[in-house]
C-alpha cells in the first residue's frame, strides 16, 4: 500500500526556498508516499462567472486533487498571510459550490521563511482556510522552518541533523495521519496502490 500526495508550493519564485523545502521532505518521507506537484502558476484568477465552465487549468487542478490521497502545502509568508497564488488555487479547488475538492481531505501544513518565525502567520491563516474547506488537517507537529542555505542545498540536501530528523519526523507523522483518516474517511476516487 503507498499513498499518492498532490503537492503544492506557495511560492512562483524560481529561486524559492519553499520549493527546496519541499524537494527535502521527498527526500525525507517514508517510501509508501508518492509525491506529485499540484501546479497553480497558470490559474487564471478565480471569479464564480467561471463556475459553469472551469478552464483546463483548473480542471486540471480539480482532478489532480481528486487523484490524490492527501496533499500537502509547502508555503512562504507573504505580509503575514498566504501568498495570493495560492489563495487563488485553493478558491479554484473549494468550487463549484457542492463540488468541494478539499472535502475530507488528509492534509498537512509546513513553510519556510528567512524570517525568524517561519511562516507561523501564514500558516495559521491557511489552516483557518483549509478548516473551512473541511480538510482532514494533521495539527502535530506545527513546522515553522527558519531557513538558511547553510543548512539546506539546492537539491533538498539537508546538512544539520536535527533539522533533518525533525523533517523526517514530520513526514513520519503525515504518512501516520494519513493512513488514519483514509481508515475512517476513504477517498472515493482512492489512488492507493
Ligand atoms: C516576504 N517575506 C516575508 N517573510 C516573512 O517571514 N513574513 C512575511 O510576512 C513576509 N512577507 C513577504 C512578502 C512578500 C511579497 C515577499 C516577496 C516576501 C520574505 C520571504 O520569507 C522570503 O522572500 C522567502 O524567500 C519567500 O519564500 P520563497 O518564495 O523563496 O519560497
Amino acid at each position: 500500500m503507498s499513498y499518492k500526495v498532490g503537492y503544492f508550493v506557495g511560492s512562483l519564485s524560481s529561486t524559492s526556498i519553499n520549493r527546496i523545502l519541499a524537494k527535502a521532505l521527498m527526500r525525507l518521507a517514508p517510501d509508501d508516499l508518492e509525491f506529485s506537484e499540484i501546479p497553480i502558476r497558470d490559474l487564471p484568477l478565480y471569479s464564480q462567472d467561471y463556475d459553469d465552465r472551469y478552464p483546463p487549468e483548473a480542471r486540471a487542478l480539480k482532478d489532480a486533487i481528486a487523484g490524490a490521497d492527501a496533499v500537502l502545502f509547502v508555503t512562504p509568508e507573504y505580509n503575514r498571510s498566504i501568498p495570493g497564488g495560492l489563495k487563488n488555487a485553493i478558491d479554484w479547488a473549494s468550487r463549484p459550490w457542492g463540488q468541494n475538492s478539499f472535502d475530507h481531505i488528509p492534509a498537512a501544513v509546513i513553510g519556510a521563511s528567512v524570517g525568524s518565525i517561519g511562516t507561523a502567520v501564514a500558516q495559521q491563516s491557511l489552516r483557518g482556510v483549509l478548516s473551512f474547506c473541511n480538510a482532514r488537517q494533521m495539527t502535530a507537529p506545527e513546522a515553522y522552518i527558519h531557513f538558511s542555505h547553510d543548512d539546506f542545498a539546492d537539491d533538498g540536501t539537508v546538512s544539520d541533523s536535527g533539522t533533518e530528523e525533525f523533517l523526517r519526523s514530520f513526514m513520519a507523522e503525515f504518512r501516520d495521519h494519513v493512513q488514519r483518516v483514509l481508515t475512517v474517511l476513504p477517498r472515493q476516487e482512492a489512488s492507493s496502490s
